[in-house]
């Protein structure tokens, strides 16, 4: 199947001031100079967001990370999970066309899907709200036949049920996930055949119905700041892992089960952490001294500087930087107003740009510098 590109893109596109605190945490995960690991996330992030995965967006992780723009745009084309067309504003379906979903009736929903969303994948319905596609087996294949709609599997499907399921979302109703003929999981259809003792204490819903019957986010855009979305590498304490400690966790009023009021405190913590910094950066700015041209029309290679690929480059160029004296000569202040114009905030301090930029000025070597050139391998 070719992927590329659609014909049509916005003009821009920006994470939401949650999101994008989500998006920096995501990229402290990753050992110093190895940002580019986040892309998958933070891609991901991008499509809860808005949906699918438009050119700005490519281009605006790609600047957060310090990565060509070919490089996102061969991840987000290789994964098939990243939607390259607009998708409909209440949910993209995804119907498994695969051998079990098949012979169980997967035909029947594709069938429903041309005839109340599009006749053709991809396309947008006529009220925008839907897109469809057939993809291979989602793994429920006892299940079957299957959807995925938004986050949730949508099981044991009837072409008429699915209809209605289709119906009462673009209604803007929750609709109950997992299987739609009254089984519990992926349990024997006729019942229980062993561990029959378990039977009696289940709960109303499996554990996977249960959460989106409590957050009710399964065909949401994501904000980022919904309650909740687990943050693993946020301790039980609230504290991010290699950070300093957090604030007073706050509590989350209405969180149904203890889990999710933990998730979701975690999630507080962390957007409440990224706060003061911002404000920090906003408040101590003063501009450098910048230049029109490298001097003597050569610059330095300013690649060299680990955290700087070769975008990062031409964004420095593009503000009036070319030289090592300069980055060396940068005070806090001057700092936190290149740090502004950086898409990704606090990357010259958290890679010492400046300690860097001192000995490379000098005609001294950094470990990295000496690889770089060595290996000629760069940041990207
Ligand atoms: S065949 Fe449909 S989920 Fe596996």
């Amino acid at each position: 199947m070719l992927r590329r590109l659609h014909s049509e893109q916005p003009e821009s596109f920006a994470f939401t001031p949650a999101n994008q605190a989500w998006a920096e945490a995501q990229v402290t995960k990753y050992p110093e100079g190895r940002q580019a690991s986040a892309v998958i996330p933070l891609l991901w992030r991008a499509q809860e967001q808005e949906g699918w995965i438009s050119k700005p967006a490519i281009e605006a992780i790609a600047d957060m990370l310090g990565m060509a723009y070919i490089r996102v745009l061969e991840v987000t084309s290789f994964y098939f999970m990243f939607q390259l067309q607009p998708t409909g504003s209440v949910a993209h379906v995804q119907i498994c066309g695969t051998t079990s979903c098949m012979i169980c009736g997967a035909e029947d929903l594709i069938a429903v899907c041309k005839e109340k969303i599009a006749p053709k994948p991809y396309t947008l319905s006529e009220d925008g709200k839907f897109t469809w596609e057939e993809v291979e087996c989602l793994g429920a294949c006892t299940n079957a036949p299957m959807a995925q709609i938004g986050k949730d599997y949508y099981e044991d499907l009837t072409a008429d049920g699915f209809g209605k399921m289709l119906d009462d979302l673009a209604a803007g109703k929750l609709v109950t996930p997992g299987p739609q003929n009254g089984r519990y999981a992926a349990e024997p259809k006729s019942g229980l055949t062993s561990l029959t003792e378990y039977d009696s204490g289940k709960t109303q819903y499996n554990a996977s119905v249960q959460l989106q019957m409590d957050i009710k986010e399964g065909v949401k855009r994501i904000q980022g700041d919904e309650v909740p979305l687990l943050t693993p590498w946020v301790g039980k304490d609230g504290v991010v892992a290699g950070r300093a400690a957090a604030e007073p966790t706050p509590k989350a009023p209405d969180a149904p089960k203890p889990a999710v009021k933990q998730a979701a405190e975690a999630k507080k913590a962390e957007v409440k952490k990224a706060e003061p910094k911002k404000v920090e950066a906003e408040v101590a700015e003063a501009a450098p001294e910048t230049l029109k041209e490298a001097r003597g029309g050569k610059a330095d290679d300013l690649k060299l500087l680990k955290g700087v690929g070769p975008k990062l480059e031409e964004t420095l160029n593009e503000l009036g930087f070319f030289h090592f004296d300069q980055v060396a000569a940068w005070t806090e202040a001057e700092v936190a107003w290149v740090d502004s114009r950086l898409k990704f905030k606090g990357r010259i301090e958290r890679d010492g740009w400046i300690e860097q930029a001192k000995k490379l000025a000098v005609g001294e070597e950094t470990e990295f510098a000496k690889k770089a050139k060595k290996d000629g391998i760069y940041d990207e």
